[in-house]
């Protein structure tokens, strides 16, 4: 199975620039994974974090996975979570998930289809998003696992799909919490949005039917930077 994962990490901060993987669930799909560095470290999504929320979001269970990198942060929790396999060799038989979805005519209808694949065993509270990238639209919903600070928000789903499938361009970003009251993208999804896409729109869906549409470096005054981390 050819694939060009490796380009597609993003790791300005580190010398982590091999640390992609594939996550194959029980359909037998590949889900991609690299690592999404931020400048706030600790926001930082793994390559097996993600890959694993994009399984779980579509419906699927992870079963095995293929790496091959020096970097093992993390990779331990979700072997025992999900008593994964290791791939010694790249799977050829299984296909390589593809997030892009054709844009949808009636996005609100999407969102809300969407939130059916939302896993939330514990918060029982569904979020969907739509990121509309230069090649086609990624679903996310949000990801709940056992180690709560493991799973990721509907948006960032999205995004690390986004970034996995090799998109470049984030156009704006669509998000539907039902059971919201002003539904906003937490403080870490704003962190993270505002390294990829600062100067486009977030359109909240919230619970009472209304819409309200944002600029994302307008969610995150005085976002913290500095050109002394890029490596
Ligand atoms: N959640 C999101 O998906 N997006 C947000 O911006 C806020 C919170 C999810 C995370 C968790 O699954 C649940 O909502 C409760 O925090």
């Amino acid at each position: 199975m050819k694939n060009n994962l490796n380009q597609y990490v993003y790791s300005p901060y580190s010398n982590h620039d091999d640390e992609w993987c594939l996550v194959i669930g029980e359909s037998g799909k590949a889900y991609p994974g690299v690592r999404i560095e931020n400048i706030a470290f600790p926001l930082t999504i793994t390559s097996m974090q993600g890959a694993i929320c994009s399984c779980l979001g579509n419906g699927d269970s992870p079963k095995s996975y293929y790496i091959d990198t020096e970097n093992e942060e993390l990779q331990t929790y979700w072997i025992d979570q999900y008593t994964l396999s290791r791939l010694h060799q790249l799977p050829e038989s299984a296909t390589l998930y593809d997030p892009f979805m054709a844009e949808p005519g009636k996005p609100d209808d999407m969102l809300r289809s969407l939130i059916e694949k939302a896993v939330i065993p514990h918060s029982e509270f569904p979020v969907s998003a739509l990121l509309y990238t230069e090649k086609g639209v990624i679903p996310g919903v949000n990801i709940e696992v056992n180690s709560w600070a493991l799973g990721l928000c509907a948006e960032r789903v999205a995004l690390f799909r986004a970034v996995a499938a090799g998109a470049k361009s984030f156009r704006h970003l669509k998000v539907y919490a039902p059971k919201g009251d002003f539904s906003s993208p937490c403080g870490s999804c704003r962190q993270v949005l505002t390294e990829w896409m600062p100067d486009k729109n977030v359109e909240l869906h919230h619970g009472d039917d209304t819409i309200s549409t944002h600029k994302i470096m307008h969610l995150l005054p005085y976002a913290f930077s500095s050109k002394k981390l890029i490596k």
